[in-house]
């Protein structure tokens, strides 16, 4: 009863509480806000890494009560997808959200967000037919619906989201807008490995080979960028990415790797100011994104 291991989890509750039903989540924002704090939300599904952590220092900063969800959601995973398999190491991340000041977790199950006889969805529109959209049937559909019901259930003034998942960010802005949610959402930077590797929860199924091999898709969007930089069109950037990311090791596979509108992810125009340049690849069983945004030089237009 009294093993080192549960004084550890007691303490670790008490220093941090974790909400499991709506009622709980609704009574902890509703006390936070009534001592006169926003609320800043964090949505995650676990396996914190430093990108994740610094989303959350991002909510830190600004002084807000902040509330970090814990959730895998089954409904953005297609049927062949890691759902079964996609680390869930609850203990291990509810202390890194104590050691970095978060204020509560919220980990529902799966009966809480998706009820018995549960049958509504959130439907992205046209933002989410290109990039990722044809590769993973129904994923922004299911990450619409569990984020408009976690908005529903945390009511947050901000929620944070990173910039790696790019379009899911826009998905996510055009939804709160559309469904006239007041919330704001924050969009924060990639963090990336020394070299360049994009964190991602999914790094942890990389092999050493796989993880050396997984650079070419950092490399091959820095090359893109740089022929943008130097005044190449779109077209041609997205051709010196496809050189680039070819040699010396091609990945798996790559389900795209283009160069998009980075305000609506339709090709560049020559009203284009911002480009999104993003790739989605395979190394191995790991489906791995990321991307660059890139500001076009004045003289180009
Ligand atoms: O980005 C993620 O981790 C997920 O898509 C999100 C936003 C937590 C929804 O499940």
């Amino acid at each position: 009863m009294n093993s080192m291991h549960e004084t550890t989890e007691f303490d670790l509750q008490s220093r941090l509480p974790v909400a499991r039903t709506p009622e709980q989540v609704r009574k902890k924002v509703a006390e936070a806000r009534a001592k006169g704090h926003i609320i800043g939300f964090v949505p995650t599904m676990g396996a914190l890494h430093a990108g994740h952590l610094s989303l959350i220092e991002h909510a830190k900063r600004r002084d807000a009560f902040v509330v970090v969800s814990i959730y895998v959601n089954p409904t953005q995973f297609a049927p062949h997808e890691d759902l079964s398999s996609y680390p869930r190491p609850f203990a291990d991340d509810h202390r890194k959200c104590a050691d970095a000041g978060v204020d509560l977790v919220f980990a529902p199950t799966d009966e809480t967000m998706y009820p018995p006889g549960d049958e509504t969805r959130v439907q992205p529109g046209a933002l989410a037919t290109g990039l990722c959209g044809p590769h993973r049937p129904g994923h922004f559909e299911g990450v619409c619906t569990v984020v408009a019901r976690l908005f529903n259930l945390v009511a947050p003034d901000f929620a944070c989201f990173g910039q790696k998942d790019a379009q899911q960010a826009l998905i996510i802005k055009r939804m709160v807008t559309d469904l006239q949610y007041p919330i704001e959402i924050v969009v924060c930077p990639t963090l990336r490995e020394p070299d360049g590797l994009a964190l991602s929860s999914r790094n942890a199924y990389l092999s050493a080979d796989e993880r050396t091999r997984a650079l070419c898709l950092y490399r091959a969007l820095s090359a893109g960028r740089e022929s943008l930089l130097t005044g190449n069109a779109a077209e041609r950037a997205a051709t010196v990415m496809h050189e680039t990311i070819a040699q010396p090791a091609p990945p798996d596979a790559i389900d795209y790797l283009v160069a998009v509108d980075a305000t609506n992810l339709q090709p560049v125009t020559e009203a284009s100011r911002r480009v999104l340049l993003a790739g989605a690849i395979r190394i191995g069983k790991t489906r791995l994104i990321d991307n660059l945004l890139v500001d076009l030089p004045p003289q180009r237009t």
